[in-house]
């Protein structure tokens, strides 16, 4: 009762609280600040209330001593409140500790928004013991956890890495369209749509048009959204997910090569060094072991020898035999057993796609590179692609592609050919590689795979 008593109200002979975010307290100690933001955990006691919050640039224990620790204000805050805060930002003493080191020694509090207690609170929508799909049904919310948001950090800052090397490469960026009329990646994947009453679909690469920038822009890449109609169910398979693809010309199959490792290295190199990504990586990730240069590389032959003398077999529980798709759960077991990044080369012709240029010395094995990295698998696939008009042609037969649609895609051979390759690396792959986490949605700001498409 006496509580109720105890209205909040600002002392104005205060000096003025200047607005900033929380990842610039360190900045303002001793002066008075106001912070804005969500109150992502709560703790009120007779005459002491403590507040961290939230502000999507860090966090920061706000301590209310006091009236304002008992006004009835004070008891009737939630988690996920937003309030504007002020106070002075303070060193912690010797012994304490709580997030950056400093603590807001508030004097003032405004709320915008309570948020819901009782049944509607926030820790009844997502605990963490609850089925996934459930969490799923509530990512908005999920996305302000500690987890998720520290994942989203990573992803940020390894595009922006990303696009550093690629401008420090000399690649320029391309934005190819994501509705098309042709298929890359073969036609059972295919999302299909109506377009204007003729048939077409959501794209499954941007490979064929980064091809036809190459005489006009040289090296290029795109950071562009895939789609993939997987029947699939697995922990790696998004239906959607960000493709980051680039495609060089006048270079060989080890130029190739040398691109893709040098490209993985020094962005994950720049993520480390970032300093808002660089610890969240250390604490998702603590054992995480920046790759080094060269990769192993492993041709697909001896990989095939290499499983059978290490007992894994093939999907029909048979040893593998030339020819045979290396699948998800053996790529896997062999990846993890080497525990270091792989370049796995030279796959047969009938496993890979139509493009890809054979080997001048082999003919039954394609200048085709998968990157492998343990705990995840693949998270890079690429190749040399076919100059010659004729032998493309041969490629769409044999893969019973009918060529009309690709006109433009062949006029590239015609019109100035060359040699080129190009690769694909799927951002949540590589993401659940470096952050950690079981699976590619873990990754994926909303995840779209079999049967979810919301919210
Ligand atoms: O191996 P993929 O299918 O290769 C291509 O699409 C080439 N046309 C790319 C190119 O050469 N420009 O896919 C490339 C990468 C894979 O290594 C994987 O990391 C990712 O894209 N990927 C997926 N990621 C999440 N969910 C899926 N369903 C994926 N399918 C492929």
């Amino acid at each position: 009762l006496e509580s109720m008593n105890i209205t909040i109200t600002e002392d104005k002979s205060l000096p003025k609280a200047h607005k900033i975010k929380i990842r610039d307290v360190s900045k303002d100690i001793d002066k008075r600040v106001q912070l804005n933001g969500w109150i992502h955990r709560l703790r009120v006691q007779k005459n002491r209330a403590f507040i961290v919050l939230r502000d999507g640039t860090g966090y920061i224990q706000c301590l209310l001593k006091g009236d304002l620790a008992n006004a009835y204000q004070t008891s009737q805050l939630t988690l996920e409140s937003t309030i504007s805060i002020s106070g002075t930002i303070e060193k912690l003493p010797e012994g304490k500790t709580a997030p950056g080191g400093v603590e807001l020694l508030a004097d003032f509090y405004q709320v915008y928004g309570l948020a819901p207690a009782g049944d509607d609170s926030i820790t009844n929508k997502v605990q963490e013991n609850a089925d996934a799909s459930l969490l799923l049904d509530q990512r908005h919310l999920m996305l302000r956890g500690e987890t998720l948001s520290a994942v989203m950090k990573v992803r940020a800052a390894f595009l922006k890495a990303i696009r550093t090397v690629y401008v420090e490469e000399g690649l320029t960026e391309v934005t190819p369209p994501c509705m098309v009329q042709t298929q890359v990646e073969g036609g059972s994947t295919l999302f299909s749509l109506k377009y204007y009453g003729e048939d077409a679909y959501l794209t499954q690469s941007s490979q064929l048009y980064l091809e036809t920038c190459l005489p006009a822009l040289g090296d290029v890449y795109c950071i562009q959204e895939s789609f993939r109609a997987e029947k699939s169910h697995t922990r790696r398979h998004l239906s959607e997910y960000t493709h980051i693809e680039a495609e060089l010309c006048f270079l060989d199959f080890n130029d190739l090569l040398s691109h893709i490792e040098t490209l993985i290295v020094k962005s994950i190199d720049y993520v480390l060094k970032d300093p808002i990504a660089g610890p969240l990586v250390k604490q998702l990730n603590p054992s995480f072991v920046a790759p080094q240069l060269p990769f192993k590389r492993l041709e697909y032959k001896d990989a095939i020898k290499w499983l059978n003398e290490n007992g894994i077999l093939n999907e029909d529980g048979e040893d593998f035999k030339f020819g045979d798709d290396i699948a998800e759960a053996a790529e896997r077991k062999m990846t993890d057993t080497i525990g270091v990044p792989i370049l796995l080369t030279r796959f047969p012709v009938e496993i890979k796609s139509f493009y890809m240029k054979k080997c001048s010395d082999d003919p039954r094995v394609t200048e085709s590179v998968d990157v492998l990295m343990p705990t995840v698998g693949e998270i890079t696939g690429g190749s040399m692609r076919i100059d010659s008009v004729e032998e493309l042609l041969a490629g769409f037969k044999r893969e019973k592609i009918s060529p009309e649609a690709y006109y433009w895609f062949i006029d590239q051979r015609k019109y100035g050919t060359s040699p080129h390759g190009g690769y694909g690396l799927g951002t949540e792959r590589i993401l659940a590689w470096l952050c950690n986490r079981f699976t590619v949605r873990d990754c994926s700001l909303y995840p779209r795979f079999t049967g979810r498409c919301k919210p």
